[in-house]
């Protein structure tokens, strides 16, 4: 018996030391941790139960029969954070350079299989040179189990990758198919084909950090929803980000103690929009004094800036928000603020996480850029992710609402269940000067008759009065009161219950 302990320590040792104290040297003058360091920095302490650690490949070819490393270069098993369970695997660089193999596959597969079953996230720690080559065609396949059951996954448990390391080739595609994506600088990067594949079919020279590092998936690409500096730092913001969400879609996201009054009103909001139409303001202000403590977890904050997604939590629960920002593009939807408005809101949709919508729109942006780019479709993605949303909405309308992007934002006619405007909000179909060159031409040339008129136009529609007497704004609220009106919204929609027809799924333009 005490020999089989002793073995059984020996193997977890061996396991424990994946690729070797060299290669173990070697992660950390990267300025990286090992895939077990990661782990004890991620979940709580203590908490971690590995699953398959003496899982070897079972390749043969190009001597691999004589190379067999425990746990074959993944850690995979489940822990929890701040007390809540969560599945993880993270991929051992040490070990073949963290290549998948079938084995690997399978180990992974084993975990989300298990927290589909139980109803928890899986956090996918990755670090890989990608496929085995050693194994061809067994660990294309590996890649594929995984592929599929991150889309069985999709909108059942939430999925988040955090890119440690190399991700390339298909290898891509998993993480790609996860809810978020956070990435370290300097040691991570994605793509599909690298530098050398690159040049040789565009001639074009670039390094791995200029093609797929984090700086170019958050500012460039927005395939990543946050860099972080180190591999620490995207550790510790991840636990923090856990804490938004629920463990499935069977749950609401838990409710976490708040001492900020639900009702503490903000003079300083009185002042926040400027008393000229065209002169910006920073949206940020508002949700950050519309949070419970001032607390925003932002999401793609480099990328399209016309949009502001993220988490805050209003009266201890999560609530998502969206929000034109008016210092980028004075607030214009386009197709890239579009799109990344429209995936976060399915997020929100999928996981029963309220939405607060800040209103503060002049219109879709111009040019041609932008229609060849298909901003018919692209745009339509938001409003067609806030029109199946049935989640409670909340939307305020803080200055403009104008034309088809006053209906995207979350407006009443789609099923926006609480939709207030300050008394600052203009509401129409587009703004006074354009509205009047166009229905008054034929005054095109006489300053006083146009001035006369836009000023006609501004009076009628430049108020959220119209709006409010048609019922499409349920109330006009002043803005120091805007925490307390909309904790309350959100309080009293708590029980909502609206679900949509019944489909096998629906066509979203894609
Ligand atoms: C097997 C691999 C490996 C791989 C790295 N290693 N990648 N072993 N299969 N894919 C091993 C190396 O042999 C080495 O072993 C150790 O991991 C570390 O690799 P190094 O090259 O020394 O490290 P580094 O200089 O940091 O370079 C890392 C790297 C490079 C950039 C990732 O290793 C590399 O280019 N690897 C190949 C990447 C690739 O082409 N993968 C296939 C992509 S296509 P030793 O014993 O020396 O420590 C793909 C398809 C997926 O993934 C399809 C899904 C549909």
């Amino acid at each position: 018996m005490s020999d089989i302990i002793r073995q059984l320590e020996e193997m977890r040792e061996a396991a424990r030391m994946g690729g070797g104290q060299r290669r173990i040297d070697a992660q950390h003058a990267k300025g990286k941790l090992t895939a077990r360091e990661r782990i004890d920095v991620l979940l709580d302490e203590d908490s971690f139960e590995e699953w398959d650690m003496f899982v070897e490949h079972d390749s043969h070819d190009f001597g691999m029969a004589e190379q067999k490393v425990p746990g074959d270069g993944v850690v995979t098993g489940s822990g929890t954070i701040d007390g809540r369970l969560v599945f993880v695997f993270s991929q051992d660089f040490t070990v073949f350079g963290g290549s998948l193999s079938a084995a690997h596959a399978r180990k992974i597969c084993k975990i989300m299989d298990q927290a589909m079953k139980v109803g928890a996230p899986v956090i996918g720690l990755n670090d890989s040179g990608g496929a085995r080559i050693q194994e061809g065609v067994a660990s294309l396949a590996g890649y594929a189990d995984v592929f599929q059951r991150n889309v069985l996954a999709s909108g059942v448990v939430p999925q988040i990758s955090l890119i440690m390391g190399p991700c390339a080739g298909g290898a891509v595609y998993s993480p790609a198919m996860t809810d978020f994506i956070f990435m370290v600088q300097d040691s991570a990067y994605m793509f599909v084909t690298g530098p050398d594949v690159v040049k040789t079919v565009t001639h074009e020279t670039v390094t791995q950090e200029e093609l797929g590092g984090a700086i170019t998936h958050t500012t460039r690409s927005g395939v990543a929803d946050e860099a972080f500096e180190n591999d620490v730092e995207a550790l510790l913001r991840t636990r923090r980000f856990m804490s938004y969400l629920p463990s499935s879609n069977r749950e609401k996201p838990s409710v976490v103690p708040t001492h900020d009054p639900v009702d503490r009103a903000e003079p300083s909001l009185e002042t926040l929009v400027p008393a000229s139409p065209t002169k910006p303001y920073d949206m940020k202000e508002l949700i950050v004094k519309l949070a419970d403590e001032g607390e925003f977890f932002e999401l793609q904050p480099d990328y399209a800036g016309n949009i502001v997604i993220g988490f805050i939590r209003m009266g201890g629960s999560t609530i998502g928000v969206v929000a034109n920002q008016p210092m980028v593009l004075a607030g214009c939807l386009d197709i890239d603020s579009a799109r990344k408005a429209a995936r976060f809101v399915r997020f929100c949709d999928c996981f029963n996480i309220p939405i607060l919508t800040l209103v503060d729109v002049p219109g879709f942006l111009p040019g041609t850029a932008q229609e060849f780019g298909g901003i018919i479709k692209h745009g339509a993605k938001l409003l067609f992710a806030f029109a199946e949303a049935t989640v409670p909405k909340v939307t305020l309308i803080t200055r403009k609402a104008y034309g088809g992007a006053y209906d995207v934002m979350s407006s009443k006619h789609l099923r926006g269940d609480v939709n207030y405007a300050w008394p600052a909000a203009e509401i129409a179909v587009m703004g006074p000067k354009g509205a009047v060159e166009i229905i008054f031409r034929s005054d095109i040339g006489d300053d006083a008759k146009i001035e006369q008129r836009t000023e006609e136009y501004r009076e009628k529609f430049a108020n959220p009065f119209v709006a409010s007497s048609l019922g499409f704004v349920d109330d006009v609220i002043m803005p120091r009161n805007t925490r307390r009106r909309i904790c309350r919204a959100f309080e009293r929609l708590r029980n909502k219950q609206l679900e949509n027809p019944w489909k096998k799924h629906a066509n979203i333009p894609l």
